[in-house]
Protein backbone atom coordinates (compact mmCIF):
# COMPACT_ATOMS: atom_id res chain seq x y z
CA UNK A 1 0.00 0.00 0.00
CA UNK A 2 1.02 3.48 -1.29
CA UNK A 3 -0.23 6.73 -0.06
CA UNK A 4 -3.46 4.52 0.56
CA UNK A 5 -3.38 2.70 -2.39
CA UNK A 6 -3.60 -0.98 -3.06
CA UNK A 7 -1.94 -2.72 -6.51
CA UNK A 8 -2.14 -6.24 -7.12
CA UNK A 9 1.91 -7.09 -6.53
CA UNK A 10 2.54 -8.98 -9.77
CA UNK A 11 6.22 -8.05 -10.50
CA UNK A 12 9.84 -10.22 -9.07
CA UNK A 13 10.91 -6.65 -6.84
CA UNK A 14 13.29 -5.23 -6.61
CA UNK A 15 14.47 -5.07 -10.72
CA UNK A 16 18.63 -5.62 -10.13
CA UNK A 17 21.07 -2.37 -10.37
CA UNK A 18 24.67 -2.96 -11.06
CA UNK A 19 27.65 -0.70 -12.23
CA UNK A 20 28.25 -0.93 -15.69
CA UNK A 21 31.94 -1.67 -15.90
CA UNK A 22 33.33 -0.67 -18.87
CA UNK A 23 30.89 2.03 -19.65
CA UNK A 24 32.27 3.68 -16.44
CA UNK A 25 35.71 3.41 -16.94
CA UNK A 26 35.23 4.70 -20.20
CA UNK A 27 33.43 7.68 -19.45
CA UNK A 28 34.92 8.34 -16.03
CA UNK A 29 32.36 8.16 -13.88
CA UNK A 30 30.37 5.42 -11.83
CA UNK A 31 27.58 4.15 -14.28
CA UNK A 32 25.01 2.41 -12.89
CA UNK A 33 21.75 0.78 -14.35
CA UNK A 34 18.45 0.44 -12.34
CA UNK A 35 16.86 -2.89 -14.93
CA UNK A 36 13.10 -1.89 -15.15
CA UNK A 37 13.40 -3.50 -18.44
CA UNK A 38 13.56 -6.74 -16.76
CA UNK A 39 10.36 -6.64 -15.47
CA UNK A 40 8.55 -9.95 -16.28
CA UNK A 41 5.88 -9.56 -18.46
CA UNK A 42 5.42 -8.57 -22.21
CA UNK A 43 9.11 -8.19 -22.73
CA UNK A 44 9.24 -5.56 -19.76
CA UNK A 45 9.36 -2.05 -19.00
CA UNK A 46 8.38 1.03 -17.23
CA UNK A 47 4.42 0.37 -17.47
CA UNK A 48 4.64 -2.56 -15.89
CA UNK A 49 4.70 -0.86 -12.20
CA UNK A 50 2.14 1.90 -13.17
CA UNK A 51 -0.36 -1.58 -14.12
CA UNK A 52 -0.24 -3.12 -10.72
CA UNK A 53 -2.20 -0.18 -9.17
CA UNK A 54 -4.13 0.08 -12.32
CA UNK A 55 -4.83 -3.68 -12.15
CA UNK A 56 -6.48 -3.54 -8.91
CA UNK A 57 -8.33 -0.58 -9.24
CA UNK A 58 -10.36 -2.54 -12.21
CA UNK A 59 -10.64 -6.13 -10.82
CA UNK A 60 -12.09 -3.66 -7.58
CA UNK A 61 -14.55 -2.14 -10.83
CA UNK A 62 -15.46 -5.70 -11.87
CA UNK A 63 -13.73 -4.91 -14.76
CA UNK A 64 -13.10 -7.45 -18.15
CA UNK A 65 -11.31 -5.69 -20.25
CA UNK A 66 -8.14 -2.98 -20.11
CA UNK A 67 -8.70 -0.27 -23.05
CA UNK A 68 -5.60 2.28 -23.45
CA UNK A 69 -4.42 4.96 -25.90
CA UNK A 70 -1.11 5.76 -26.99
CA UNK A 71 0.99 5.97 -30.49
CA UNK A 72 0.42 2.86 -32.85
CA UNK A 73 3.40 1.36 -31.16
CA UNK A 74 2.70 1.99 -27.82
CA UNK A 75 4.94 0.47 -25.49
CA UNK A 76 2.24 1.01 -22.96
CA UNK A 77 -0.02 -0.53 -24.77
CA UNK A 78 2.10 -3.62 -25.25
CA UNK A 79 2.28 -3.82 -21.25
CA UNK A 80 -1.42 -3.21 -20.90
CA UNK A 81 -2.21 -6.40 -23.61
CA UNK A 82 0.43 -8.48 -20.97
CA UNK A 83 -1.45 -7.77 -17.99
CA UNK A 84 -4.79 -8.41 -19.20
CA UNK A 85 -3.68 -11.26 -20.83
CA UNK A 86 -1.76 -12.88 -17.05
CA UNK A 87 -5.60 -11.54 -15.32
CA UNK A 88 -7.65 -12.97 -18.26
CA UNK A 89 -8.85 -10.13 -19.45
CA UNK A 90 -9.34 -8.49 -22.98
CA UNK A 91 -7.65 -5.73 -23.98
CA UNK A 92 -7.64 -2.71 -26.71
CA UNK A 93 -5.37 0.05 -27.33
CA UNK A 94 -6.68 3.13 -29.71
CA UNK A 95 -4.10 5.24 -31.68
CA UNK A 96 -4.84 8.44 -33.94
CA UNK A 97 -2.19 6.63 -36.05
CA UNK A 98 -2.02 6.03 -39.78
CA UNK A 99 -1.14 2.40 -40.30
CA UNK A 100 2.22 1.73 -40.86
CA UNK A 101 2.40 -1.01 -43.62
CA UNK A 102 3.32 -3.51 -41.40
CA UNK A 103 2.45 -5.63 -38.61
CA UNK A 104 5.91 -5.39 -37.18
CA UNK A 105 7.70 -4.36 -33.42
CA UNK A 106 5.28 -3.69 -30.42
CA UNK A 107 1.77 -4.34 -33.13
CA UNK A 108 2.88 -7.81 -33.44
CA UNK A 109 3.53 -8.34 -29.82
CA UNK A 110 -0.19 -7.11 -29.08
CA UNK A 111 -1.27 -9.38 -31.56
CA UNK A 112 0.41 -12.40 -30.09
CA UNK A 113 -1.13 -11.66 -26.73
CA UNK A 114 -4.75 -10.88 -28.50
CA UNK A 115 -4.66 -6.88 -28.01
CA UNK A 116 -7.05 -5.28 -30.52
CA UNK A 117 -5.44 -2.45 -31.68
CA UNK A 118 -7.78 0.34 -33.40
CA UNK A 119 -5.90 3.19 -35.46
CA UNK A 120 -7.80 6.24 -36.34
CA UNK A 121 -6.52 8.29 -39.42
CA UNK A 122 -6.61 12.14 -38.44
CA UNK A 123 -7.77 14.18 -41.73
CA UNK A 124 -6.36 17.87 -41.89
CA UNK A 125 -7.87 20.33 -39.27
CA UNK A 126 -9.19 17.45 -36.95
CA UNK A 127 -8.07 17.32 -33.08
CA UNK A 128 -6.14 14.71 -31.76
CA UNK A 129 -7.56 14.53 -28.68
CA UNK A 130 -10.94 14.74 -29.41
CA UNK A 131 -10.35 11.74 -32.09
CA UNK A 132 -8.96 10.18 -29.57
CA UNK A 133 -11.98 10.17 -27.59
CA UNK A 134 -14.41 9.97 -29.71
CA UNK A 135 -12.81 6.74 -31.36
CA UNK A 136 -12.34 5.75 -27.28
CA UNK A 137 -16.13 6.24 -26.61
CA UNK A 138 -16.98 4.71 -29.76
CA UNK A 139 -14.74 1.64 -28.83
CA UNK A 140 -15.97 1.36 -25.41
CA UNK A 141 -19.59 1.26 -26.21
CA UNK A 142 -18.63 -2.09 -29.21
CA UNK A 143 -17.14 -3.98 -26.34
CA UNK A 144 -20.08 -2.97 -23.64
CA UNK A 145 -22.47 -3.87 -25.87
CA UNK A 146 -21.21 -7.53 -26.29
CA UNK A 147 -21.26 -7.76 -22.52
CA UNK A 148 -17.30 -6.30 -21.48
CA UNK A 149 -16.96 -3.75 -18.96
CA UNK A 150 -14.20 -1.07 -19.79
CA UNK A 151 -11.82 -0.03 -17.81
CA UNK A 152 -9.89 2.91 -19.13
CA UNK A 153 -6.35 4.00 -18.69
CA UNK A 154 -4.72 7.48 -19.80
CA UNK A 155 -1.77 7.97 -22.46
CA UNK A 156 0.85 6.56 -20.73
CA UNK A 157 -0.17 5.35 -17.68
CA UNK A 158 0.11 8.87 -16.09
CA UNK A 159 -1.89 9.65 -14.12
CA UNK A 160 -2.32 9.63 -10.19
CA UNK A 161 -2.50 6.51 -9.59
CA UNK A 162 0.23 5.17 -12.30
CA UNK A 163 2.86 7.61 -10.66
CA UNK A 164 2.31 5.23 -7.53
CA UNK A 165 4.60 2.46 -9.30
CA UNK A 166 7.18 5.09 -9.71
CA UNK A 167 6.87 6.41 -6.29
CA UNK A 168 7.68 2.81 -4.74
CA UNK A 169 10.40 2.50 -7.31
CA UNK A 170 11.91 5.33 -5.86
CA UNK A 171 12.09 3.73 -2.46
CA UNK A 172 13.55 0.54 -3.99
CA UNK A 173 15.82 2.65 -5.82
CA UNK A 174 17.03 4.36 -2.72
CA UNK A 175 17.66 1.05 -0.52
CA UNK A 176 19.43 -0.40 -3.34
CA UNK A 177 22.07 2.48 -3.61
CA UNK A 178 22.43 2.52 0.76
CA UNK A 179 23.19 -1.01 0.31
CA UNK A 180 25.76 -1.01 -2.24
CA UNK A 181 27.30 2.41 -0.71
CA UNK A 182 26.75 4.43 -3.29
CA UNK A 183 28.13 8.08 -2.89
CA UNK A 184 25.76 11.16 -3.91
CA UNK A 185 23.47 8.72 -6.75
CA UNK A 186 22.22 10.95 -9.17
CA UNK A 187 18.71 8.93 -10.96
CA UNK A 188 18.30 9.86 -14.59
CA UNK A 189 15.11 8.83 -16.11
CA UNK A 190 13.16 9.33 -19.15
CA UNK A 191 10.21 12.00 -19.53
CA UNK A 192 7.56 10.99 -21.50
CA UNK A 193 4.02 10.98 -20.80
CA UNK A 194 6.03 11.89 -17.26
CA UNK A 195 4.46 9.62 -15.09
CA UNK A 196 7.73 7.89 -14.02
CA UNK A 197 9.41 10.99 -13.24
CA UNK A 198 6.70 12.43 -11.01
CA UNK A 199 6.51 9.25 -9.13
CA UNK A 200 9.85 9.24 -8.49
CA UNK A 201 10.26 13.09 -7.72
CA UNK A 202 7.11 12.46 -5.33
CA UNK A 203 8.90 9.38 -3.32
CA UNK A 204 12.11 10.97 -3.06
CA UNK A 205 10.55 13.95 -1.73
CA UNK A 206 7.83 12.19 1.09
CA UNK A 207 10.22 9.86 2.03
CA UNK A 208 13.05 11.92 2.08
CA UNK A 209 14.96 9.48 -0.15
CA UNK A 210 19.04 10.59 -0.64
CA UNK A 211 18.56 10.87 -4.91
CA UNK A 212 19.26 13.20 -7.13
CA UNK A 213 16.70 13.10 -9.83
CA UNK A 214 17.30 14.01 -13.07
CA UNK A 215 14.58 14.48 -15.94
CA UNK A 216 15.69 13.75 -19.96
CA UNK A 217 12.47 15.26 -21.88
CA UNK A 218 12.11 12.87 -25.00
CA UNK A 219 9.61 14.68 -26.73
CA UNK A 220 8.65 18.39 -27.38
CA UNK A 221 7.43 20.59 -24.25
CA UNK A 222 6.35 23.88 -24.40
CA UNK A 223 7.72 24.45 -20.69
CA UNK A 224 8.83 20.85 -19.42
CA UNK A 225 9.23 22.42 -15.70
CA UNK A 226 5.78 24.14 -15.82
CA UNK A 227 4.80 20.52 -16.95
CA UNK A 228 5.87 18.61 -14.24
CA UNK A 229 4.85 21.10 -11.78
CA UNK A 230 1.73 20.59 -12.84
CA UNK A 231 1.47 17.12 -12.76
CA UNK A 232 2.19 16.98 -9.12
CA UNK A 233 0.63 19.40 -8.29
CA UNK A 234 -2.46 16.91 -9.50
CA UNK A 235 -0.62 13.97 -7.03
CA UNK A 236 -0.67 16.84 -4.22
CA UNK A 237 -4.70 17.63 -4.71
CA UNK A 238 -4.75 14.04 -4.19
CA UNK A 239 -2.14 13.05 -1.47
CA UNK A 240 -0.29 14.27 1.13
CA UNK A 241 2.39 15.55 0.24
CA UNK A 242 5.55 18.15 0.05
CA UNK A 243 5.15 21.03 -1.58
CA UNK A 244 7.34 21.72 -4.56
CA UNK A 245 8.38 24.55 -6.66
CA UNK A 246 9.25 24.83 -10.34
CA UNK A 247 12.72 24.77 -9.36
CA UNK A 248 12.87 21.71 -7.56
CA UNK A 249 12.23 19.68 -10.71
CA UNK A 250 15.76 18.97 -12.88
CA UNK A 251 14.14 18.61 -15.81
CA UNK A 252 15.91 19.12 -19.25
CA UNK A 253 13.94 19.14 -23.09
CA UNK A 254 17.42 19.76 -24.35
CA UNK A 255 18.38 16.72 -26.08
CA UNK A 256 14.79 15.80 -27.27
CA UNK A 257 15.87 16.72 -30.96
CA UNK A 258 12.47 18.51 -31.49
CA UNK A 259 10.17 16.01 -32.30
CA UNK A 260 9.07 12.33 -30.28
CA UNK A 261 10.31 9.23 -31.60
CA UNK A 262 12.34 10.71 -34.43
CA UNK A 263 15.39 9.25 -36.02
CA UNK A 264 18.54 10.74 -34.76
CA UNK A 265 22.19 9.71 -35.94
CA UNK A 266 23.33 10.56 -32.30
CA UNK A 267 20.55 8.49 -30.47
CA UNK A 268 21.57 5.09 -32.75
CA UNK A 269 24.98 5.58 -32.30
CA UNK A 270 24.57 5.95 -28.50
CA UNK A 271 22.49 2.74 -29.08
CA UNK A 272 25.53 1.12 -30.59
CA UNK A 273 27.72 2.47 -27.86
CA UNK A 274 25.85 0.68 -25.27
CA UNK A 275 25.60 -2.19 -26.93
CA UNK A 276 29.01 -2.89 -27.99
CA UNK A 277 30.40 -1.80 -24.84
CA UNK A 278 28.27 -3.88 -22.41
CA UNK A 279 25.73 -5.66 -24.54
CA UNK A 280 22.68 -4.21 -23.29
CA UNK A 281 20.31 -2.78 -25.99
CA UNK A 282 18.42 0.72 -25.40
CA UNK A 283 15.40 1.56 -27.78
CA UNK A 284 15.45 5.02 -30.37
CA UNK A 285 12.08 6.59 -28.85
CA UNK A 286 12.94 6.64 -24.99
CA UNK A 287 15.63 5.03 -23.40
CA UNK A 288 18.38 5.62 -26.47
CA UNK A 289 17.63 9.60 -26.35
CA UNK A 290 18.06 9.31 -22.55
CA UNK A 291 21.34 7.90 -22.75
CA UNK A 292 22.65 10.03 -25.31
CA UNK A 293 21.42 13.04 -23.45
CA UNK A 294 23.72 11.77 -20.35
CA UNK A 295 26.74 11.03 -22.79
CA UNK A 296 25.96 14.77 -24.21
CA UNK A 297 25.61 16.15 -20.62
CA UNK A 298 28.87 14.66 -19.86
CA UNK A 299 30.38 16.32 -22.78
CA UNK A 300 28.75 19.86 -21.78
CA UNK A 301 30.07 19.54 -17.99
CA UNK A 302 26.56 19.12 -16.73
CA UNK A 303 27.43 15.80 -15.35
CA UNK A 304 31.20 15.93 -13.37
CA UNK A 305 33.55 13.51 -13.63
CA UNK A 306 33.75 10.78 -11.21
CA UNK A 307 30.18 11.22 -10.35
CA UNK A 308 27.76 8.78 -9.64
CA UNK A 309 24.90 8.11 -12.43
CA UNK A 310 22.26 5.59 -12.04
CA UNK A 311 20.46 5.48 -15.32
CA UNK A 312 16.65 3.84 -15.48
CA UNK A 313 16.32 1.48 -18.09
CA UNK A 314 12.79 1.97 -19.17
CA UNK A 315 12.45 -0.77 -21.58
CA UNK A 316 10.74 -0.59 -25.14
CA UNK A 317 13.51 -2.77 -26.84
CA UNK A 318 10.56 -3.07 -29.54
CA UNK A 319 11.03 0.31 -30.72
CA UNK A 320 13.95 -1.06 -32.24
CA UNK A 321 11.88 -2.91 -34.69
CA UNK A 322 9.51 0.00 -35.62
CA UNK A 323 9.87 0.28 -39.68
CA UNK A 324 11.46 3.90 -39.77
CA UNK A 325 14.02 3.04 -37.40
CA UNK A 326 14.98 -0.73 -38.22
CA UNK A 327 15.41 0.64 -42.24
CA UNK A 328 17.94 3.19 -41.05
CA UNK A 329 19.73 1.17 -38.31
CA UNK A 330 19.92 -2.24 -41.53
CA UNK A 331 22.07 0.40 -43.88
CA UNK A 332 24.43 1.85 -40.91
CA UNK A 333 25.09 -2.11 -39.76
CA UNK A 334 24.88 -3.36 -43.65
CA UNK A 335 28.73 -4.22 -43.19
CA UNK A 336 28.71 -6.66 -40.43
CA UNK A 337 26.70 -9.14 -42.57
CA UNK A 338 28.67 -11.52 -44.54
CA UNK A 339 27.64 -13.96 -46.62
CA UNK A 340 30.30 -16.43 -47.60
C1 LIG B 1 10.27 2.45 -22.84
C2 LIG B 1 9.73 3.68 -22.24
N1 LIG B 1 10.54 4.44 -21.52
C3 LIG B 1 10.13 5.57 -20.95
C4 LIG B 1 8.82 6.02 -21.10
C5 LIG B 1 8.43 7.30 -20.48
O1 LIG B 1 7.72 7.10 -19.31
P1 LIG B 1 6.63 8.15 -18.87
O2 LIG B 1 5.60 8.15 -19.97
O3 LIG B 1 6.12 7.67 -17.59
O4 LIG B 1 7.30 9.48 -18.81
C6 LIG B 1 7.93 5.25 -21.85
C7 LIG B 1 6.56 5.71 -22.07
O5 LIG B 1 5.83 5.25 -22.90
C8 LIG B 1 8.39 4.05 -22.43
O6 LIG B 1 7.58 3.26 -23.16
Amino acid sequence: MTLGKEKISFLHLPTPMHRLDRISADLGVEFYLKRDDLTDFGTGGNKLRKLEYFLKDALDQGATMLLTVGGAQTNHGRLTAAVAAKYGLRSAIVAVDPYPGEVSANLLLDGIMDCHVYLVQKLAGQSESELLDEAVQKITEEWEDKGEKVYFIPMGGSNELGALGYYDCAVETAAQTKELGLKDPQLITTVGSMGTYIGLAAGIANEHLPLHLTGIGVLPYRDIRASVKKYYDRLRAVYELPALEEGDFDVTSDYDYGAYNNPVEDVRRAIYYMGRMEGIILDPCYTGKTFNGILKMLEEGRLRPGSTIIMLHTGGMPGIYTKHHRLLMEEELMDHIHVI
